[in-house]
């Protein structure tokens, strides 16, 4: 009898809003890295290595953002289910379009972290609400980074080797957060 009960607090907090759009969390986060990479070898085609940098480094932290759920869902002794990921666009013909692309993603991210965090609000978890703050934290870092360099770009105008020259000289999103969430596996 005892043994059910446990079985019964488990399945809910699976079922928890909060839970069910953690689990989907892992698939954005694993869509986001794979778009990075597309990104960062579509300015590793074009020349300009900088940006392919950004990208490459911006994808691994997408991919650690998985992981960091992925090690709170075990944490909590919730099995994470690892999803497949949707496709990626490849096709641009400008610089701008891809900085534009990775703006709206950061800015979607961020709007499906908040609705996270007020799911686990709603459901009175309060770890999980916890755990939510580190991502709202780098969503604001994200999108201001991502703002910048469009303004950037759009001040380098059709010179897109000032964006490079920029880059090489700012070393953009290079530093180490201490306070990041554990990933599980460990961090790339
Ligand atoms: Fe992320
Ligand atoms: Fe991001």
């Amino acid at each position: 009898m005892k043994g059910s009960v446990v079985v019964t607090e488990v399945q809910s907090a699976q079922q928890s809003q909060f839970v069910t759009l953690l689990q989907e969390q892992v698939a954005y986060e694993f869509a986001a890295h794979q778009q990075y990479i597309g990104l960062a070898v579509w300015f590793d085609a074009n020349d300009l290595p900088q940006l392919a940098t950004l990208f490459y480094r911006q994808a691994v932290e997408e991919r650690n953002h998985a992981m960091m759920i992925v090690q709170y869902l075990l944490d909590r002794g919730i099995p994470p289910t690892i999803p497949g990921i949707g496709p990626v666009r490849n096709d641009f013909n400008h610089p701008r379009q891809l900085v534009e692309l990775a703006l709206h993603q950061e800015q979607d991210v961020t709007a499906r972290i908040e609705r996270l965090f007020k799911a686990a609000r709603d459901d009175g978890d309060f770890v999980g609400e916890q755990f939510m703050l580190w991502f709202l934290k780098e969503q604001v870092e994200e999108v201001a980074s991502m703002n910048t360099l469009l303004a950037i770009m759009d001040r380098a105008g059709t010179n897109v080797f000032h964006i490079e020259d920029f880059l090489s000289r700012e070393d953009v999103g290079a530093e180490t957060d201490p306070t990041a969430p554990r990933v599980a596996g460990g961090a790339l």
